[in-house]
């Protein structure tokens, strides 16, 4: 049975978030409703209380989802519900974006799908090149004040992107970013040069995605054989392009045999190699069955020591391997 799940503080916010961030995003895509429901039971007997989904996952059927258990297990009050916003959702110019009147729409819409009439951490998914950082700032900060949102967060920022909003927020004395939710994984370590600094500078919680690399870390794609069917980096080309490559499977194959070393299961391992970095918050940790999930979560209370992270196959600080395509891509003008 894996470990209880504690909890800790959102960088120097007074919220109190799991260690470990239960993501949705295979929810009404690789894991049905109930299969779905499944996932949120297992955790929340782990202890787990921090949610994180966005209006884009699945159409928004990924919020559905998690709003339909909220309300069904009676549990608003028990959990902490982030999701985000940026992604197009309609054929229109101004459907997608960080432009105040998308914000202000876009806040409606989740909220009718989560069921409740408050979001507890949300998050602008992306840079958003079309909007002015003041612009967004203000808008997020109007939507606390008119108690639809309580903190705010943001992804896949670099860090003088961050900074600019950080700027602004704190000039203008409006609310500020609490999480930077980032990839992280030990084939993909670009935070590490410029953005964990950063946060760590400015009291700003980490919660990390892609903790098992999209699945590439637990083994399951080998050189050689063809890729397992319905598998993410299988099914979807976009984490293929991000996670699939010689080097990453070099260093994946002396990942798992690390882990068979020290009693871990590879997934064990990168969970723990993740929460090694004392900057990170709590990882985002996502399934598609409880199986899944209770694997990745089996060993919490295996910590890694500085000389064991050290040992473990990794790319070198800094660096990381495949594509990534978040950072390099600016869809909206
Ligand atoms: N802000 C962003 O831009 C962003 C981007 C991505 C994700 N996220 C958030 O972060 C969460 C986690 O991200 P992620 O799902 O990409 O994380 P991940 O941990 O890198 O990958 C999870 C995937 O790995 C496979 N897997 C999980 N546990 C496994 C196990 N024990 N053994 C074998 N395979 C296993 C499953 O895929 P298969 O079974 O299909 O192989 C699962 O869907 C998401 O749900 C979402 O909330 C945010």
């Amino acid at each position: 049975m894996p470990d209880h799940i504690s909890s800790v503080r959102l960088g120097t916010s007074g919220l109190r978030v799991s260690e470990i961030c239960l993501g949705t995003m295979t929810f009404a895509r690789e894991a049905d409703h109930e299969t779905s429901f499944a996932i949120m039971d297992s955790y929340r007997e782990m202890g787990g209380f921090f949610l994180d989904t966005a209006d884009v996952y699945t159409e928004g059927a990924s919020e559905e989802t998690v709003g339909a258990w909220i309300k069904e297990r009676g549990v608003r009050d028990e959990v902490v519900l982030a999701t985000k916003v940026y992604g197009h959702v309609g054929p229109h110019e101004n459907d997608g974006g960080l432009s105040r009147i998308h914000i202000i729409r876009e806040v409606e819409k989740s909220l009718n799908r989560l069921l409740t009439d408050v979001i507890d951490l949300y998050q602008i998914h992306r840079w958003h090149t079309g909007s002015p950082p003041e612009e967004t700032a203000r808008a997020l900060d109007d939507l606390i004040r008119a108690g639809k949102v309580r903190y705010i967060g943001a992804s896949n920022l670099r860090a003088y992107q961050l900074l600019s909003y950080l700027t602004y927020m704190d000039t203008a004395l409006l609310s500020r970013f609490a999480s930077i939710q980032p990839p992280y994984n030990a084939i993909n370590r670009a935070q590490e040069v410029e953005v964990f600094p950063l946060v760590g500078r400015e009291g700003i919680g980490v919660i990390p995605y892609n903790p098992l690399a999209g699945g590439m870390l637990t083994g399951k794609y080998k050189r050689g054989e063809p890729l397992p069917v319905g598998a993410r980096l299988e099914a979807n080309d976009y984490y293929n392009k991000r996670y699939y490559s010689d080097q990453a499977l070099d260093i994946t194959e002396r990942f798992v045999e690390y882990a068979e070393s020290i009693g871990l299961t590879p997934a064990q391992l990168a969970i723990a190699w993740v929460r090694a970095d004392s900057r990170i918050t709590a990882p985002i940790v996502g399934a598609r069955t409880p199986a899944q999930l209770e694997d990745t979560l089996g060993a919490l209370d295996r910590r890694l020591t500085p000389a064991e992270r050290e040992a473990v196959p990794a790319v070198l600080p800094g660096r990381w391997v495949g594509n990534d395509p978040v950072y390099d891509s600016t869809p909206y003008k």
